[in-house]
Parts: structure tokens; C-alpha cells; sequence
């Protein structure tokens, strides 16, 4: 009898649940278990869960009822929830449905082989705590196998912001920032595995404090690493938006031309509800300066309708700032309370209300994407070329405004940034030719 066990994982969320799965999978590699791509497969089915909309949290519970024949068929099945939504409902999820064996919070992925070990004997196992420790420093590495060109790389983690409306800053803890000396080298190992960009993630990526660097040195120093062509940073708020910052964009050749400052909304009232911590005005004061440094930059933000007490006037506010700073591209949803936060207590608007708003927001933020793409025909972008595309003979990359680019290339191409003319626009990509 062989003795790898067969690991599924579905990752649900952010950009940061994909790099904790992404470390899980080497955690538990180095103990002998092997990703496969079906849940009938696995003798251990992991969902790495996200918490921040209600929807979210309730796609996991619906996957979980799922996986009750599996378990049946094989009673050695493991199960385990990962992520958000284990931080935020610790054991309530194994009353919900008792299939789940073990639930394990974001901070403490470093413990999972050992609580893995631990259901072995039928046990139910929980671990939400946030230790002390680094994670990052206690996750075995995993081999040196090829990735893709382009990898996530958690710089840090944690909110201390604390909007009204958002479960981060408890499931996630406090902001921490990892040391710059480790990233440098998790850089540097990322390049040697056939990485060419990274994107530097972090809930508040922007705040990065660790032995006395700021996020603008830790970008200017990673620049340096060989073989790295592009760096990206996200998710970043607008108060920690510092002049170092803002100066690499102009400087940084790497530091590629798009940055994601999510607003939430362009009412002063409902920022202050929010708890932001920022007027509209001052927001788009800040991207004039952003865009003074780095004029060909492409914005892009989220957005948040229907927050208790948002009124037509509000709402319109936002439309007015959207219609003013022409969104690159951006990501609107309704306001969904979550339990625990300030806002959920407040006087909801109704949710034909937010249908209405949501479908008006959308509509301009649509807009104002396709304009942004159709400015890109008859451009030539540098475009790095990620994997193969839809059609045989096609192969799809990145340009540098984060468009998915379509163009003619073998698969040798992959890794490479190679010169493209844009000829067309789709709803979500562009396409072009090699020059
Ligand atoms: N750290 C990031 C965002 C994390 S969540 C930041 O500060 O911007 C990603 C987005 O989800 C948020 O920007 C917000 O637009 C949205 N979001 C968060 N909580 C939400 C809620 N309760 N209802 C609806 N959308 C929410
Ligand atoms: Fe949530 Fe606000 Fe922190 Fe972003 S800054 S993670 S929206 S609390
Ligand atoms: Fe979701 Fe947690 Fe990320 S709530 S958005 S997975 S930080």
C-alpha cells in the first residue's frame, strides 16, 4: 500500500487565501499528501473559506452538504475547513455539519499536519487561536517545483482599520508584516522556480512596517532581484498612501502601472458611517498626486451600495466619483451585514433598493472599462505570457494595466514578455498579435 494520501483543496476569497492554500498544500506535502483536482478522489477534502459577504460564508455550508456521500462511501474522508469563515464560527461549523473533521483559522496553518494527525483517531480538532509565531516561519518549504510566471507573495497580514461594515479585522487579527529580509529571498526562490512577477499581498499591503522598511523600499529592494520583471502590490487604503509610495510609481520600472485604492463610497456621510477615515475630496486629491507620479496609471476600486443610512443623495455621490476618476476597472457590491461588525446593527436599506443602486453603479463602472480597453487599439503593450488561451495556437498574458491579453504564441512563449499590438476588445480582455 502507497502511502500518499490524495489532498483536495477548493479556495474560496481573496488573493490571500490563495497563497495560504497554496502554503497549506506544501505544509501537508511534506507529510506525504498529494493534491488531486476532484473531491471523489481525496482521501482529505480541504475548503479554504471566505467570510466577507454573507453569500460567501454560505457557499461553504452548501459545498459541505455535498461531500455527505463521499463520506459515507468512505468513512476515512477527512474534511476541514480552512480560512475566514473557521476564524469567524470556530465549532458552530461542526454543529452545522458534523462531516467536518477539523477547522482551522488563517494564523494557524502551520499546525495542520499535526491536526491532521490528530482526527486521524476520530477526533475533532479546532484550532482558531493567533499564536505568537510567524506561520511563515514554521511552514515546511515545499520542493522546488516550476510554477507559473506570475505568484502571490504575502508581505502582510491583518487589518487594524476596523470599517463598519468588514469581518477582517477579526478573522484575520491584527496587522503584522513579515521581515523584509524572508521576502527578498522568497522573491529570489519565486524567480528560481520560473516566477517573473509577483504581487505583494497584504489586507492593508500598504501599511507594511517591518525593521524599519516601509512598502516603498521593500519594492525598490525586491526590484533589484534578477530575473523579477514585475512587481504588484495589493489591496491598499488610501490613508497609508505615503509620498514614498507614490514616488516609486514614478520611479520603480518594475512597479507596474496599476494600483487598486479601494473607496467604498463617494459620500463624506457614509464614508464617516463606515468609518473610513477620509473624505471623497481627499481621496481624489491623493489619486491627482498618483497620477502626477505615474500618469499612465489604470485605477481601480471597490465599491460598496446600499451601506445603512445610504440615501439616494449618497448614492449619487458615488456615482459622481466614479463618473470623475474613470475606473480602469472595479469590483461594486451590495452591503451585506456580518455578524459581529458595527454596522449589522443599524437600519438596513431594502434590498430592491440595493438591486437598483447595484445595477446604475455597475452600468458606469462598465462603461468606464471598456473605454479604458478600447484605448489600448493600436497600442503595442509589453505583455507577459501566462498560459494557453481558448483556441489551440493561442496563448493569453498579462499587460501591464492587468488585462487579459489573447494573441498567437506556442507554449515555448510561457514566461516571456513579448511585444503586442492590440487590436481588439472583449468583454473582459483584449487581443492582439506579436510584433
Ligand atoms: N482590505 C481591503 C478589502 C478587503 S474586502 C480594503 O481595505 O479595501 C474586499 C472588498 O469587499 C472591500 O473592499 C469591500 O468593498 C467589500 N466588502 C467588505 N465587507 C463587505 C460587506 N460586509 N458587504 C459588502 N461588501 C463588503
Ligand atoms: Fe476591511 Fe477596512 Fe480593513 Fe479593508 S481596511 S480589510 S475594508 S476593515
Ligand atoms: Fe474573504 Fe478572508 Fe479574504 S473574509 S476576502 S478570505 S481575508
Amino acid at each position: 500500500m502507497s502511502d500518499t494520501k490524495k489532498l483536495f483543496v477548493k479556495t474560496y476569497g481573496c488573493q490571500m487565501n490563495v497563497y495560504d492554500s497554496e502554503r497549506m498544500v506544501d505544509a501537508l506535502g511534506a507529510d506525504g499528501f498529494e493534491t488531486v483536482e476532484t473531491p471523489d478522489e481525496a482521501d482529505m477534502i480541504l475548503l479554504n473559506t471566505c467570510h466577507i459577504r454573507e453569500k460567501a460564508a454560505e457557499k461553504v455550508y452548501s459545498e459541505l452538504g455535498r461531500y455527505r456521500k463521499l463520506k459515507e462511501a468512505k468513512p476515512d474522508l477527512k474534511i476541514g475547513v480552512a480560512g475566514c469563515v473557521a476564524q469567524a464560527e470556530g465549532e458552530e461549523i461542526m454543529r452545522r455539519q458534523p462531516l467536518v473533521d477539523l477547522v482551522v483559522g488563517p494564523q494557524a496553518y502551520h499546525r495542520l499536519p499535526d491536526m491532521v494527525q490528530r482526527t486521524d483517531n476520530g477526533a475533532k480538532v479546532i484550532d482558531t487561536d493567533f499564536p505568537e509565531e510567524d506561520k511563515f516561519d514554521h511552514l515546511p518549504r515545499g520542493p522546488k517545483a516550476r510554477r507559473a510566471p506570475s505568484a502571490f507573495l504575502t508581505v502582510q497580514e491583518g487589518c487594524d482599520k476596523f470599517c463598519a461594515f468588514c469581518v477582517v479585522p477579526y478573522t484575520r487579527g491584527a496587522e503584522v508584516s513579515r521581515p523584509p529580509e524572508r521576502l527578498l529571498a522568497e522573491a529570489r526562490d519565486l524567480v528560481e522556480r520560473g516566477v517573473v512577477e509577483v504581487t505583494l499581498l497584504g489586507q492593508n499591503v500598504n501599511a507594511y512596517e517591518a525593521d524599519g522598511w516601509r512598502l516603498a523600499k521593500l519594492i525598490r529592494e525586491m526590484a533589484r532581484t534578477d530575473g523579477l520583471e514585475r512587481i504588484r502590490f495589493t489591496t491598499s487604503h488610501p490613508n497609508d498612501m505615503g509620498d514614498d509610495l507614490i514616488e516609486a510609481f514614478g520611479e520603480v520600472d518594475k512597479l507596474m502601472p496599476y494600483l487598486h485604492l479601494p473607496v467604498q463610497s463617494g459620500s463624506d456621510t457614509v464614508l464617516k458611517a463606515m468609518n473610513r477615515h477620509h473624505t471623497a475630496e481627499e481621496y481624489l486629491r491623493l489619486l491627482e498626486r498618483i497620477r502626477a507620479a505615474r500618469p499612465d496609471i489604470a485605477l481601480s476600486g471597490d465599491f460598496i451600495v446600499g451601506f445603512p443610512g445610504e440615501d439616494e443623495a449618497d448614492f449619487r455621490a458615488t456615482l459622481d466619483l466614479c463618473a470623475e476618476v474613470r475606473y480602469a476597472q472595479a469590483f461594486s457590491f451590495k452591503y451585506s451585514a456580518r455578524p459581529g461588525t458595527p454596522a449589522a446593527d443599524r437600519a438596513h436599506v431594502s434590498e430592491e433598493v440595493k438591486s437598483e443602486r447595484l445595477a446604475r453603479l455597475q452600468e458606469m463602472l462598465t462603461d468606464h472599462q471598456m473605454a479604458f480597453q478600447q484605448s489600448m487599439i493600436g497600442k503595442t503593450l509589453p505583455v507577459l505570457v501566462e498560459k494557453q488561451g481558448r483556441e489551440t495556437g493561442q496563448m493569453v498574458g498579462k499587460s501591464p494595466y492587468l488585462h487579459a491579453v489573447h494573441f498567437q504564441a506556442d507554449s515555448t512563449m510561457a514566461g516571456k514578455i513579448v511585444q503586442v499590438r492590440v487590436e481588439g476588445s472583449e468583454r473582459n480582455s483584449l487581443s492582439g498579435v506579436c510584433v
